[in-house]
């Protein structure tokens, strides 16, 4: 843990706040509801540039004061965002050179959100002073709990100020002209640059982007919008405000920032979240985006800034969230470390782009089961209070498991000049982790190259490119010990995207004790079979063992019995190679072994597959999480307190279909948890 671990009196509860849809007799019924559910924290300002700076260097503040000192009196405290994501149409009209162009060279207007552009002098400048203003008025304010600076960065944009600004991040990378040259691979297609001027962003083109290049514009895009955060940062510290600054991460669907860079810099990491299924799967999600949070948090708490309450968008349509879900979930969140449980939004709003999108108070108001589910979580997160206090090392589990993550494996592999378009870099680390999962496996994550020690596990899906520190750890690691799972297509060109020649994965052939002489992707509807029974879909290849010995051979198919896994063990070490996807019993099994291998438990043995069991470290005590995402009861037995019962849970308690339990441990507690009857 290297951060100071950030810890509220408790667990914040509630959601953004956007008072000024409404007339403000709107406002005192909001308060009344809020209260009556518990809601101790609210997120205002986010897209109120328009109303707060109505033109250039006005401001109209006093509708912000009066909901500040609402909301105090309350008792509610306040995460008061920079308005940034969405500039007023008076900005974008005075400035129309910081409205964003596609890489067609379409310039966007105003009328939507995020109509910016990141690199544009004017925009910079605009949020430089409302920032500097909000922060004069409010940045010691008593009901002021943190800073959400601006929401959700990652408004890409190819037009000249970017491109000025990539030149300039590539001269800092690059040193000079040749050695981008040679990164970039210039001599192919006749791309060779002679001048920094000759060289933009990739914009579109007659046919496929230099792939060097497109990674590098992620690079650096990522490392620009971190400078603009850092900027507004210092403007509310310079204001003399104190209290945490944060700016809130978005999962799953897209990834335009490089996380752990930017994590070493906020206060405290902070994530939205939402589901992408309605189906249980949602259920592994939950544990996903809060394992990545915790993970970029060092292992410690985290904030989940926004959920949605009562609606999960998918297919197309916007389903409605089971209210005893949201409730489970939350707890999910909580169980894997986040310190609050805060929503997109508080009311849903009766017109906009967003008027369909769940919220703690719907459309039909205050009586309705979403609603009371929001009044149930509001007393549960009150009882459960004293969990919100990490032990003194700040790490909130005992896991010995890590997967590696970094932003440039997911952008190393949307380049589509891949040997295939349908390995994704989201699904194979969701595939893994889902199965760690099921498995009921406690895992983090961790950077390529970062500090291995405390594991003993190591999975590593699909990591194309590694530099030579993150070759240099995985050795280490294994040569103390360690095992290590590595998935296809990682290791296969060093951090410049260059394949390292003689057989595949070139920079980790000697550790896998293998060499894979060619690929053999899958077309998306075919599948193939190993030996064990089990399928494999996405990915196959020629393994070739040079040290390591076979577990598992494909059967039938063009493999036909040649090697699908392998495993070499060196000394204590061992690392187990995988060249498909394999279908998740199989990956699942896999990981039990391994796990296994090196001593490592699931928090409980023998639960019931629907029943979740999470372990949350704390200051005093150990916390057992027991979610029920089943449709039929479960019993749960062991040396412990029920906080919301207050009860002992020595001699069993029964825990309903669809259900939760969170219990205070006795030190050193096991469990029983079985279905029930
Ligand atoms: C994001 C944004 C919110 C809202 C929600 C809707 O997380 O931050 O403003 O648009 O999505 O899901």
């Amino acid at each position: 843990m290297t951060r100071t671990p950030f810890v509220p009196d408790r667990f914040w509860f509630g959601g953004d706040y956007n008072p000024e849809q409404w007339p403000r007799e709107v406002w005192a019924q909001d308060i009344e509801l809020m209260q009556r559910a518990g809601v101790n924290t609210a997120t205002i300002g986010v897209f109120s540039w328009a109303l707060l700076e109505p033109e250039e260097g006005r401001y109209d503040l006093g509708w912000l004061d009066d909901v500040i000192e609402l909301l105090h009196a309350g008792r509610i405290g306040v995460v008061l965002a920079t308005p940034t994501a969405s500039p007023p149409p008076w900005f974008t009209t005075a400035h129309p050179d910081a409205l964003p162009v596609l890489d067609d060279g379409t310039r966007l207007w105003h009328g939507s959100r995020d109509t910016y552009c990141v690199c544009a002098p004017a925009y910079r400048e605009a949020s430089r002073s409302i920032a500097r203003v909000l922060a004069a008025r409010y940045g010691d304010h008593p009901a002021l709990r943190a800073w959400h600076v601006h929401n959700e960065y990652g408004t890409y944009c190819w037009c000249d100020h970017v491109a000025a600004a990539f030149r300039v991040w590539l001269e800092g990378r690059y040193g000079t002209l040749d050695a981008l040259n040679r990164a970039w691979w210039t001599t192919f297609w006749s791309q060779h640059y002679e001048s920094w001027e000759q060289i933009v962003p990739p914009r579109a083109t007659q046919y496929l982007h230099n792939p060097t290049q497109a990674v590098d514009f992620r690079r650096f895009f990522s490392d620009e919008m971190l400078d603009a955060y850092r900027e507004q940062s210092t403007e509310i510290r310079a204001a003399g405000s104190s209290v945490p600054i944060t700016t809130n991460f978005m999962l799953p669907s897209w990834n335009h920032l490089e996380q752990w860079s930017w994590s070493a810099e906020l206060d405290v990491p902070s994530v939205d979240h939402y589901l992408d299924t309605t189906g249980p799967d949602g259920e592994a999600h939950v544990a996903y985006g809060s394992d990545l949070t915790r993970s970029w948090a060092d292992g410690g708490p985290w904030l989940l800034m926004e959920q949605s309450m009562s609606s999960i968008s998918t297919d197309g349509r916007i389903a409605f969230k089971d209210p005893a879900r949201a409730v489970r979930n939350s707890l999910g969140y909580v169980a894997r470390g986040a310190q609050s449980s805060l929503f997109f939004q508080w009311r849903a709003s009766a017109a906009g782009s967003e008027a369909w999108h769940g919220a703690m108070v719907p459309h039909a108001g205050a009586d309705s089961a979403t609603f009371r589910a929001v009044c149930e979580l509001g007393s549960v997160l009150d009882s459960i209070a004293e969990v919100v206090r990490p032990p003194a090392d700040g790490r909130l589990t005992n896991s010995a498991i890590a997967v590696w993550w970094h932003a440039e494996g997911w952008w190393a592999l949307e380049n589509r000049s891949l040997p295939s378009d349908h390995l994704s870099y989201s699904d194979a680390v969701r595939s893994v982790h889902r199965a760690a999962w099921h498995a009921g496996l406690e895992v983090d994550f961790t950077r390529p190259g970062g500090d291995l020690s405390g594991y003993r596990v190591l999975l590593v899906p699909s990591m194309f490119a590694l530099d030579d520190a993150a070759v240099r750890s995985l050795e280490e690691f294994v040569a103390a010990g360690g095992h290590l799972v590595v998935w296809p297509f990682t290791g296969i060109a060093d951090e410049h995207l260059h394949v390292v020649t003689g057989g595949y994965p070139g920079r980790l052939r000697d550790l896998v004790g293998l060499r894979v002489e060619h690929l053999a992707p899958l077309a998306p509807d075919e599948s193939v079979t190993l030996d064990d029974g089990s399928t494999g879909t996405v990915w196959s290849e020629l393994v070739q063992p040079d040290t390591a010995t076979v577990l598992r051979r494909y059967r039938g198919g063009d493999l036909d019995g040649c090697p699908a896994v392998t495993r070499v063990t060196r000394g204590a070490g061992t690392v187990t190679y995988v060249s498909t996807h394999l279908d998740l019993a199989a990956t699942q099994t896999l990981l039990e072994e391994v796990a296994a291998g090196a001593g490592i438990e699931p928090v409980v043995a023998d639960r019931p597959e629907h029943v979740e069991v999470i372990r949350r470290r704390g200051a005093e005590h150990d916390y057992l999480f027991v979610l029920n995402h089943g449709d039929r009861p479960a019993h749960v037995a062991g040396p412990g307190v029920d906080l919301v019962a207050g009860a002992r849970t020595d001699d069993g308690v029964p825990v309903a279909a669809g259900g939760y339990l969170v219990v205070r441990e006795d030190e050193g507690a096991t469990w029983d948890v079985t279905a029930a009857g």
